[in-house]
């Protein structure tokens, strides 16, 4: 549905894309993470045709970003980073108005509009003025406008920005819902709402490609982070009983609270198994609260990708 190659876009000197490459297949939902400055919004307008990139090519439904820009537009749906809304129009004249300089034609508009009025959540504000509306339901109207020529890409430049938790919640669910329909690009900061709604994850920094693969993938590659183990008992007893028990081991003080202590035990070649642990907590009089084992999440993966190197320990 997407193929972008060897990408690049310069803004005078500052080489804001070097050379990126990726396919997005037909149902994908992919999350386009990187630090602000990484490049996700120029690759967004490149894409939707309203950047010309300065080396490389990209397509979207087998049409040329550069050559067939008008064909692309009608194949995509793009949110901006920072929606150009109308305040002064009423939600309904809006969806109209987009919808007709869509190329919607006027005999099908009603019913594409009241399509992207019911899977936006917006019947019970079509009559209101777009400058009335909540935040939430300006992004809301902001995807509707984006989906309101059916098209079979979406393009969503941080989506939940500036949203408050509620709203966040709402807008993922109905981001969801139109990625069963749609082929998606969503850009966010919002890692947890990556690891629910996105079937892959492209990370970019400083105009590059630093990853890309599942989130399952892409975690599985950084290394795991042991066990996580709390106690109610007095701190230097514990330790002194898990050290004990554990020869070997590297046992470290996490967190400390009045009646309980929690302990990290690193992974390694020769890291013990939780029922070792536990039998060590038990067999020493304590009471285990909890044992978990950790595992690298995709904010351990997005640190380690885009932080200068050194830095990623002391942040953690
Ligand atoms: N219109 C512009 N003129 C000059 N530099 C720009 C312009 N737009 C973006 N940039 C620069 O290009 C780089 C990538 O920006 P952008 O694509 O907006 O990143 P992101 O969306 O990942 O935060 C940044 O260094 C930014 O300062
Ligand atoms: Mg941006």
């Amino acid at each position: 549905m997407i193929e972008v190659e060897r990408l690049e876009k310069s803004y005078g000197f500052a080489r804001a894309l070097k050379g990126i490459s990726f396919a997005v297949a037909k149902g994908e939902v992919i999350g386009f993470l990187g630090p602000n400055g990484a490049g996700k919004s120029t690759t967004m307008k490149i894409l939707t045709g309203y950047l010309l990139p300065s080396g490389g090519r990209a397509s979207v439904a087998g049409h040329d970003v550069v050559q067939e820009s008008l064909a692309v537009r009608r194949c995509i749906g793009y949110l901006p980073e920072s929606t150009p809304l109308y305040a002064e129009m009423r939600v309904d004249e809006y969806l109209r108005f987009v919808a007709d300089i869509r190329g919607v034609a006027s005999a099908k508009a009603p019913s594409a509009i009241a399509r992207a009025v019911e899977l936006c959540g917006l019947s019970r504000v079509t009559g209101k003025n777009i400058v009335e509306l909540s935040k939430g339901y300006k992004q809301r109207v902001g995807l509707a406008q984006a989906i309101v020529h059916e098209p079979p890409v979406l393009i969503l430049d941080e989506p939940t920005s500036g949203l408050d938790p509620n709203q966040i919640v709402e807008v993922r669910k109905l981001i969801e819902r139109l990625g069963q329909e749609h082929t998606v690009v969503l850009s966010t900061h919002y890692l947890q709402e990556v690891e629910k709604s996105c079937t892959r994850v492209i990370v970019v920094h400083q105009g590059q490609i630093v990853a890309d693969g599942t989130h399952q993938q892409l975690c599985a590659q950084r290394p795991a982070k042991g066990l996580r183990v709390v106690v109610r008992g007095a701190e230097p007893a514990v330790l002194a009983t898990l050290r004990a028990a554990l020869p070997g081991q590297a046992i470290d003080v996490a967190e400390r609270a009045a009646d309980r202590t929690t302990f990290r035990i690193a992974s390694g070649a020769e890291a013990p198994a939780e029922q070792q642990v536990a039998r060590a907590v038990v067999n020493g009089g304590f009471d285990l609260v909890e044992l978990v084992r950790e595992h690298a999440t995709l904010e351990d993966v997005f640190r380690a990708l885009t932080l200068p190197a050194g830095q990623e320990v002391a942040h953690a």
